[in-house]
């Protein structure tokens, strides 16, 4: 198969698309990746781990580090190895890793049939009408936030942001209030500080992690690690402690109700209680910083294509923006959807998808070594030459035809198969209700150039760039 030992040129295709009429920043992929790049990647930007032809060829592999890299981009390997054969696979080390602390064996990392009886419980948990119910929780704290941008400014001036930081704080209230009925500032703060401690021990890579990628799975993970995750379980056991008994979903009224409420459907058995903390921390750790990344990708978006904006606004913003919006209304907005789902395209914020073989396997007569890291990357899957037209280029109309919604299969920033994000509808409609508060109240436009996007463990900007919000 095609490899990355082969040095491209600078693809052709990549420089077409950078023209006037493109105001996105260019990407530049090295035509080789060597091992030292490889492991500068590692440490500050996965993105320069794709080579150029990654985003020409549907398969690419390379050995690097004694190890054979498998980049697989073709919609159907990957429904190959996130589907059908989903048992071949396990998840990447690295990932396990960085995630176990705070996650446990949540939903994120269980697998076989202890994944199966756990998703059987969570489904009913994210059904449309529960995500419904909590609408208003998200429109309340949206609108609180988004309003006070302007606190303490004199009529008709212009709010200048860091909307990373806004939105991180914004989604991260959201996250307080709709998961665990925490709306007072200390909580939320404490909240604040486990989700930045557990990001930042799981950002950065230790020496052990490296053993363990390269020689010993099994060593043991960095103190730090060990002790933000000890806090966190006696943190989340301490609010269930509080807590009167529940067996009913419908007086449930957060998240973690649901979880105390939910039976298994099989038994009628409520989930251990360490289950549930480690649920409630595989919730904040998947869904709290690629929400926030979401909304600023999306924003980033907006202020680049002001016509876009309009339309938005003029869908997402009708009758009284302080009012909770109509949650069926905000379903159906095609304009606002299909311009969530090409900016999360472009920027998806769960960019890569790691796996690691059991066996060996094959698919038709391509062979994926047994052990060998197979990646799948929803950031070059969604731009991929091969599999969309002008795919540097921002054009929401992609996902729509004749009016409705179409998803193109090449399209997984929630990934795919059985273990597809529990959390997208949760997360579409939290981010269609923010924009509405945002939209209804600032025109907004950047004050800097846009940020290019750098690959950690989530999809990052390089910079943070002022944005200005014009009161309308
Ligand atoms: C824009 C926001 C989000 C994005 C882009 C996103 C993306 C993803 C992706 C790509 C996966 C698949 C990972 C894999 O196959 O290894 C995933 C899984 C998951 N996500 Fe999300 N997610 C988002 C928001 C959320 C939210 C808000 C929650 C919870 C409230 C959540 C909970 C989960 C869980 C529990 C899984 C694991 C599912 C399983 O293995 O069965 N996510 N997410």
């Amino acid at each position: 198969m095609t490899s990355a030992e082969m040095a491209i040129p600078e693809a052709a295709a990549l420089r077409l698309d950078v023209d006037a009429a493109n105001p996105l920043p260019p990407i530049r992929p090295p035509a080789e990746v060597s091992t030292l790049r490889l492991l500068r990647a590692f440490r500050s930007d996965l993105l320069a781990a794709f080579s150029a032809d990654a985003y020409l060829q549907l398969r690419v592999t390379f050995r690097r580090l004694g190890r054979q890299f498998v980049v697989l981009s073709d919609p159907d390997d990957i429904n190959h190895v996130l589907n059908t054969h989903l048992d071949r696979y396990q998840p990447n080390v690295l990932a396990q890793r960085l995630l176990e602390p705070i996650v446990g064996r949540g939903l994120v990392l269980a697998e076989g049939a202890e994944w199966e009886q756990q998703h059987r419980q969570l489904i009913p948990v994210f059904q449309p009408r529960h995500i419904d119910r909590l609408v208003p929780a998200f429109h309340v704290t949206a609108d609180a936030h988004v309003a006070s941008w302007l606190n303490g400014m004199e009529k008709g001036h212009v709010a200048e942001r860091n909307l990373l930081v806004d939105f991180r704080r914004l989604t991260l209230a959201v996250i307080a209030r709709s998961m665990l009925s925490i709306e007072d500032e200390t909580r939320t703060a404490q909240l604040a500080d486990f989700a930045s401690q557990a990001e930042s021990a799981g950002a950065l890579l230790r020496w052990q992690d490296y053993v363990a990628l390269l020689a010993w799975k099994n060593i043991a993970q960095p103190a730090e690690r060990l002790d933000v995750g000890a806090r966190w379980r006696a943190w989340v056991g301490g609010l269930l402690d509080q807590r009167p008994p529940i067996d009913d979903v419908e007086q449930a009224r957060d998240m973690l109700d649901l979880l105390r409420a939910a039976r298994d459907g099989a038994s009628g058995a409520p989930l251990p209680r360490a289950l549930i903390v480690d649920q409630i921390g595989t919730m904040l750790a998947a869904g709290f910083a690629t929400t926030a990344l979401g909304l600023y990708w999306t924003a980033v978006m907006l202020a680049l294509f002001p016509e876009h904006q309009e339309a938005v606004r003029r869908e997402l913003c009708q009758g009284p923006i302080d009012a909770p919006p109509d949650f069926a209304a905000l379903r159906a907005s095609r304009v606002a959807t299909a311009f969530l789902y090409e900016s999360l395209r472009l920027y998806p914020p769960a960019y890569i998808i790691a796996r690691e073989a059991r066996q060996e396997d094959r698919i038709g007569d391509f062979v994926i070594p047994r052990g060998a890291a197979v990646i799948i990357a929803p950031w070059l899957v969604h731009r991929h030459a091969a599999l969309w037209p002008h795919p540097h280029r921002f054009d929401p109309g992609r996902f729509l035809q004749a009016g409705r919604i179409t998803l193109p299969k090449a399209w997984m920033a929630f990934g795919s198969g059985p273990r597809v994000c529990i959390g997208a509808a949760f997360a579409t409609m939290e981010i269609l209700v923010i924009l509405r508060c945002l939209l209804g109240r600032y025109r907004i436009s950047l004050a800097d150039p846009a940020p290019s996007a750098v690959g950690r463990v989530t999809l990052l900007p390089d910079t943070q760039p002022v944005f200005r919000l014009t009161p309308l």
